[in-house]
């Protein structure tokens, strides 16, 4: 097999080589034998020295102090007391939000602390109408504010029965861990100045039909927010197995294919062009991959093609429900002998959510793997718009064309066999709003995505047929 080369040419003028694929096996079939290419394999981008200093803040001692507060709560359960100040989920709500008021003090005005909430009437396992209430701290985007992502967990916890908001619910794995990530991330970005807004949330009414989640995307949806990424937290807590063997370095990150709010014709479209593997929500997916899977986060992030584990769901569905791209975190592997457990002894085994099965250092790499992913987001432009590839006649060379942001200092060209997992080769295109790549768009998957002045690089976007 020869080596194959491939080159792209910028609108109709400048000539760029792309990569020498000495080592790719496949089928991409080639325009052009000229020029032999210089290398373009994709290298993944590194945090910068900002964010690297801020992850190395993330505290294990700071998480274990927040899950060890929440637990002592008692009952976070949804339907517990909302008044009493030492037990139930309305004591947890309380000390959040003024724990997340104390980190917004240090923002100089950029963060803002609001706790909103809705009456839930009785639907399954709320019997009456109980408020569920949200806490959300948004660090304002100080160039584009108007582009929005959500880091978040759930606060709210439960024991063997739903319905039972009486004993002991401690919830320390499932979900207080997932709240410590939004927590300790508020706090470290509270003194920094994102591009974009991020908003750090901690959210009820999970376990009963992900009503916080839901009350939280809808109200973003209704005031037309453009959330380009929502990272759900929950069950992140262990890296210990019911073996009793531990697996600290990795976590999962389950990313759906097909959204769910897409309808018949558009996943007609959809399968027409081999897209399945390409929604919004695999290219947040792959972006975390490349930007936190390293050093700084010393986690390999490993993403799940599918929305949840079998039989469960999480906050992140809410999201996409409304249309927005959103993933879920979880330990790679659970004790189920300790979530939605009444904490008990049975045959000398100890069941129950407890604060003794935590690993403090696990979560907090977690935290970093969400931190370094929100602020690379954060500070990238945003995710290219309208974007499509040209289909209008039979030729091996494919043309892209994309809404230019006046904000993107230039804009790059991934793509790689449509089999491969992940983007594997990059070409810099510049500041324009087209580029035609001599390469078919028969073998190959093409993304674009944009490129700060910063250097920070957006997710792809994946283009649909003109
Ligand atoms: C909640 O706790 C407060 C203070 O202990 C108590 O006065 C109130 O009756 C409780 N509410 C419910 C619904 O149990
Ligand atoms: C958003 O709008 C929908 C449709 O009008 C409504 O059902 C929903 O309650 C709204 N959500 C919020 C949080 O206001
Ligand atoms: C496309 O490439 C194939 C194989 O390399 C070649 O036979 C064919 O003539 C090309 N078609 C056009 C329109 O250039
Ligand atoms: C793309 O391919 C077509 C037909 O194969 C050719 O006529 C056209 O000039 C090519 N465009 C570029 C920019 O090379
Ligand atoms: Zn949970």
């Amino acid at each position: 097999m020869h080596l194959r080369q491939a080159i792209i040419l910028l609108g109709l003028l400048t000539v760029q080589a792309l990569a020498q694929l000495a080592t790719y096996e496949s089928f991409l079939q080639v325009a052009s034998d000229w020029p032999p290419g210089p290398g373009a394999v994709l290298v993944p981008q590194q945090p910068d020295d900002e964010l690297t200093a801020m992850m190395a803040q993330v505290d294990p001692a700071r998480i274990q102090a927040i899950i060890t507060k929440l637990v002592s709560f008692g009952t976070r359960a949804t339907m517990s007391n909302q008044t009493d100040p030492l037990r139930g989920i309305g004591a947890a709500r309380d000390w959040i939000a003024s724990e997340m008021r104390t980190f917004a003090a240090t923002s100089g005005g950029r963060m803002t602390v609001s706790v909103p909430n809705y009456v839930q009437t009785p639907s399954g396992s709320i019997t009456r109408n109980t408020v569920i209430s949200n806490i959300v701290a948004t660090l304002k985007g100080s160039t584009d504010p108007n582009r929005i992502y959500v880091v978040s967990g759930h606060y709210d916890s439960r024991v063997s029965s739903d319905t039972n908001f009486v004993d002991d619910a401690p919830g320390a794995d499932d979900d207080a861990s997932g709240v410590a990530v939004s927590m300790e991330l508020a706090r470290v970005m509270a003194t920094h100045t994102p591009a974009a807004t991020i908003m750090f949330a901690a959210v009820a009414g999970e376990e009963q039909g992900l009503f916080g989640s839901a009350f939280m995307a809808s109200g973003l949806k209704n005031m037309s927010a453009d959330v380009q990424g929502m990272l759900n937290n929950d069950i992140v807590g262990s890296s210990t197995a019911d073996d009793g063997t531990t697996d600290p370095f990795n976590i999962r990150m389950f990313a759906q294919g097909i959204p769910s709010t897409e309808n018949l014709a558009k996943i007609t479209s959809r399968v027409d062009i081999g897209a399945e593997n390409d929604s919004p929500i695999r290219q947040l997916g792959r972006f975390v991959v490349e930007v936190a899977s390293n050093a700084v986060t010393q986690m390999n992030v490993q993403m799940v093609y599918r929305p949840d584990r079998f039989l469960r769901g999480g906050d992140h569905l809410s999201f996409i429900d409304q249309g927005y791209p959103a993933v879920r975190f979880t330990e790679p592997h659970e004790n189920f002998a300790h979530q939605h457990q009444d904490v008990r002894v049975v045959n000398g085994v100890q069941f129950g959510d407890l604060v003794q099965f935590c690993d403090f250092e696990f979560n907090a790499r977690v935290a970093r793997v969400n931190g370094v992913a929100l602020w690379s987001l954060a500070q990238a432009p945003g995710t290219p718009k309208g974007l499509t590839l040209d289909t209008s006649v039979l030729t091996n060379n494919s043309t892209l064309r994309w809404t230019r942001d006046p904000a993107a200092a230039g804009y790059e060209v991934v793509w790689r066999a449509s089999e491969d997992a992940f983007w594997t080769h990059v070409v810099p295109v510049g500041k324009v709003s087209s580029a035609t790549v001599l390469l078919s768009k028969d073998n190959a998957q093409f993304g674009v995505r944009a490129v700060g002045a910063n250097g920070f690089k957006s997710p792809a976007a994946f283009p649909f047929a003109e």
